[in-house]
């Protein structure tokens, strides 16, 4: 593993917060790793703990100043030798900073520079924590894939209590080995649809279902963590749900209707290694769509007539070439679970599908909730497994089991 390699450079930038003391444990915590560390600090990180101290720790000289070592250009160095940057303390004023991009000063001059995973531990006081500026800088660093660890809700300076306590040093440790350490899909093309479809009517009306795609967008962002490239085909998925899966390795393409899903994956497809579906994909669009907004005027009630949309899944089983894996999900009804098993193995057959997720939907449950519960049946029909818990824990089991078919 990466984590291991005498050869990972880390620097850690240090800024000025008392938390500061906490990042000397921390530093020891990657040295004995094996880890190279190169401590930045900030001139105000120097009056909590003191650039011998540093030293000492981190085995390599320590500066402040873009104007040392010139000759190796180190202000630009460090960041492009990083295989990973951290922020511990990152206080308020350091994070807009680097929001800003602001580099007067080797940490700010080590950021820009740098292409490696950056992780911030923020700390300061609840207050400004919550501040509107502080969280607006919080969003757009996690937009550009910025990772974050903490704050934790605890005891802070001057007897006051909230977030914005730094986490333990042995917490930013566990997030720098996980982001050192190749994701189980590295290399991996995943294509995932998402939400749901809308057929149109007239300018003005769909028929549509209720869909959030907070599943599907889950699958994404939970196989870019695990370091796959990730195109996700949106169908009508809010705003919302988007930004909290925002990541580097995500690519997502927006479509309406079951049509044009049905083109972007299969243009996808070819250049995807596992195909999901988790889209709830129309059956039935109407089968003229007016030009003008329908209107009353004519009286009467006016009937729709409907024509079966393509089964995209199915289509795309039936053309899947070797070693590619489509996964599709199906969303029933049931009295009870015999009956969900016996619809989803049936769904598995007819589609042609290696793998299925099934969940119960109904009134009450399935749509926009956080959380979820399904089973996923490996080739065959067997379960592989029954999970429930939020949709990211949900999606995190399905990629397991992704994985030991593949
Ligand atoms: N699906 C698809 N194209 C369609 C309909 C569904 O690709 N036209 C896919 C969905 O993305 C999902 C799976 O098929 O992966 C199952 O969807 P579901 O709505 O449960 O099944 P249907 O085929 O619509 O069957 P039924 O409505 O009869 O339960």
């Amino acid at each position: 593993m990466l984590g291991q390699n005498r050869d990972v450079n880390i620097v850690v930038g240090v800024t000025g917060g008392i938390a500061a003391y906490k990042t000397v444990h921390l530093v020891r915590l990657l040295t004995k790793g094996g880890h190279d560390v190169t401590v930045v600090p900030t001139a105000d990180a120097l009056r909590f703990v003191g650039l011998p101290t540093w030293e000492a720790i981190s085995r390599h000289p320590v500066t402040t100043s873009v104007h040392e070592d010139v000759a190796r250009v180190r202000h630009v160095a460090l960041g492009q030798a990083a295989d990973l940057v951290i922020v511990a303390p990152a206080t308020a004023n350091s994070i807009a900073k680097i929001t800003a991009g602001l580099a007067d000063d080797l940490l700010g001059t080590t950021l820009l520079a740098t292409e490696a995973p950056v992780l911030i531990a923020p700390a300061m006081h609840a207050e400004m924590w919550r501040n509107r500026a502080t969280q607006a800088n919080i969003a757009t660093l996690r937009e550009r894939g910025v990772h974050l660890v903490g704050p934790a809700d605890g005891e802070l300076a001057g007897g006051d209590s909230g977030p914005g306590r730094m986490s333990e040093p042995e917490e930013i440790f566990a997030a720098a080995q996980a982001l050192l350490a190749p994701g189980d899909l590295a290399g991996v093309r995943v294509v995932v649809s998402a939400g749901g479809t809308r057929e149109p009517i007239d300018p003005v009306r769909f028929l549509g279902n209720r869909s959030s795609g907070r599943q599907g967008a889950a699958l994404a962002a939970e196989a870019a963590a695990r370091g796959a490239e990730v195109t996700l085909v949106s169908a009508n998925i809010s705003g919302d749900v988007l930004a909290d899966v925002r990541h580097p390795s995500i690519r997502v393409v927006g479509v309406g209707s079951a049509i044009q899903l049905a083109e972007v994956m299969k243009r996808e497809a070819a250049e995807s290694d596992v195909i999901v579906m988790a889209a709830a994909v129309a059956d039935y669009r109407p089968v003229a769509v007016s030009e003008r907004k329908l209107t009353k005027e004519g009286g009467g009630v006016p009937a729709i007539e409907l024509i079966e949309n393509e089964d995209v899944v199915a289509a795309l089983a039936s053309a899947r070439r070797p070693g590619q894996l489509v996964v599709g999900f199906a969303a029933e009804t049931p009295e009870d679970e015999a009956e969900l098993l016996a619809r989803a193995r049936g769904k598995q057959q007819r589609k042609g599908v290696d793998l299925l997720v099934v969940n119960e939907v109904g009134w009450e449950r399935g749509f926009e909730s956080a959380e979820n519960a399904v089973h996923i049946l490996g080739p065959g029909g067997a379960v592989a497994a029954t999970v429930s818990g939020s949709k990211r824990a949900v999606a995190s089991a399905i990629w397991d089991a992704i994985g030991r078919e593949r």
